[in-house]
């Protein structure tokens, strides 16, 4: 058979498409780790900023040489930036024999055999309804403990500064029935987590036959499947976090102690021309409720820095907003416009990028300051570890993660992979709580 190797870039749900894609395609090829013996490899690419985008052109640049190396070499680009710049980057990428859209796997086999003609072939249509439903992922780069599962797909959101809408389309749920099917596998061949992945999972919503299933619902049904499996989910956009999602997370004690809550700014000047639809008085409101509700819940957040017009009491207002919420993790990045968006239309990208790169660094050392705080905060706790492998380190540790996903790392003592192990934290870094 065939063989092929995938390289995935961006999110989660990427990650969870690529899975996807081997299915589709698992008639076809085998999968390779080694890019060397592939016949076809897939780049499975993003488009949420331009770094991004540009590690990708370089990318190519390096697949050029396989290429020249093994002429039945083919090379297909998939995801957000093949919606993106469609057709267009057949002509500016000759390495690439076809490109397909994200709703547009299914059609894989097709494009194959259409390019192997010598013809280029793409697809990019995207879909009111395609949720890969009845596909069962092929978890070929997995722990075997742990899984993503796609909940939903598409964004109806808008964020003026986000190109996600454009590149995944409207927003659709997958049916319960096929979601907890796929569980149901994961947990016959032992797996001890997933992750419920969307856009905004707090928009799921599926109605069959009178019964309608809201989000928290589907995590109720989750979570009773078995006390042994840790339920996950992200993301989620503050403005639909209902307070009937935060009583099922609290009701369940398998669903993470985790929310992700992506704030973006704490300036209520720059949330409104960033279209979030909060305020950040709305927002801490709900932090408030999830810390009543849930005192011992890790949250952690979204930040971009420099948006169009961000003065420097906007950016104040960030870091503000990040030392009253206290969050244990952040990820954190400069403003990118995007072509086709509302922002790179109606706002100027006018914050120079050495003041974007100053921003970023004090919201960068301040989370470093509040991640070691809370660390320093669990320090003497004991924590249910569900272990994930051996540590970097050393093959006498091993390493897993916290309800509030946290990395701890603590001595081997026969423990393996799977396993759920109570730990004691005796020190901390700001990124990691060890054991010893
Ligand atoms: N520039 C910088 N960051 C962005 N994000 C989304 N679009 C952009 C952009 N144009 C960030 C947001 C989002 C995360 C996935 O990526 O913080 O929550
Ligand atoms: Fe990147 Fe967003 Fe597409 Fe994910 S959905 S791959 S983050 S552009």
């Amino acid at each position: 058979m065939k063989k092929l190797f995938i390289e995935t870039y961006g999110c989660q749900m990427n990650f969870a498409d690529s899975e996807v894609v081997a299915s589709i395609l698992k008639e076809m090829y085998s999968l390779t780790k080694d890019i060397q013996e592939a016949d076809l490899i897939l780049i499975n690419t993003c488009s949420i900023r331009d770094k991004a985008e540009q590690r990708i052109h370089k990318r190519l640049r390096e697949l050029e040489a396989y290429k020249r190396k093994k002429r039945t070499l083919q090379v297909g680009l998939l995801g957000c930036m093949a919606e993106r710049m469609k057709e267009e980057l057949l002509q500016t990428e000759p390495v690439l024999d076809f490109i397909a859209g994200p709703d547009a796997y299914r059609s894989l086999p097709q494009l194959i055999a259409d390019s192997q003609h010598g013809h280029t072939s793409f697809n990019v249509l995207l879909s009111k309804e395609e949720t890969y439903d009845n596909i069962m992922p092929v978890r070929y780069d997995a722990n075997g403990v742990s899984a993503f599962v796609s909940i939903m797909r598409g964004c109806n959101n808008f964020c003026s500064y986000c190109v996600v809408p454009y590149t995944r389309g409207r927003e659709r749920s997958r049916s319960p029935k096929t979601i907890l099917g796929e569980i149901e596998d994961l947990l016959s061949n032992n797996y001890k987590e997933v992750t419920l992945l969307g856009q905004n999972v707090n928009s799921y919503y599926w109605k069959e036959e009178g019964q309608e299933v809201s989000f928290a619902k589907l995590m109720a049904m989750v979570a009773e499947m078995s006390p042994d499996l840790r339920v996950r989910f992200a993301t989620s956009h503050p403005k639909d976090l209902s307070d009937e999602l935060i009583e099922t997370i609290a009701r369940y004690d398998n669903i993470c102690k985790c929310i992700h809550l992506p704030v973006q700014s704490g300036s209520d000047e720059m949330l409104q021309k960033m279209c979030r639809v909060y305020s950040r008085e709305s927002y801490l409101e709900r932090v408030r409720k999830i810390k009543e509700m849930l005192p011992d819940c890790a949250i952690t957040t979204d930040i971009i820095v420099g948006f169009s017009g961000e003065t420097i009491e906007n950016h104040q207002d960030t870091l503000s907003i990040m030392h009253e919420v206290g969050y244990e993790y952040a990820y954190m990045f400069k403003y990118s416009e995007r072509g086709g968006t509302l922002a790179s239309k109606q706002y100027p990208d006018d914050i120079p990028d050495e003041e974007k790169t100053r921003r970023l660094e004090e919201v960068i050392a301040l989370q470093g300051e509040l991640s070691m705080a809370s660390n320093l905060r669990d320090v003497g706790k004991t924590f249910r570890v569900l272990v994930e492998g051996a540590s970097k380190r050393s093959d006498d540790q091993l390493f897993g993660r916290n309800s509030q996903n946290k990395v701890i790392i603590f001595p081997r003592n026969g423990y393996q992979i799977g396993d759920y192990v109570d730990v004691t934290v005796t020190e901390c870094t700001p990124a990691t709580l060890l054991s010893n």
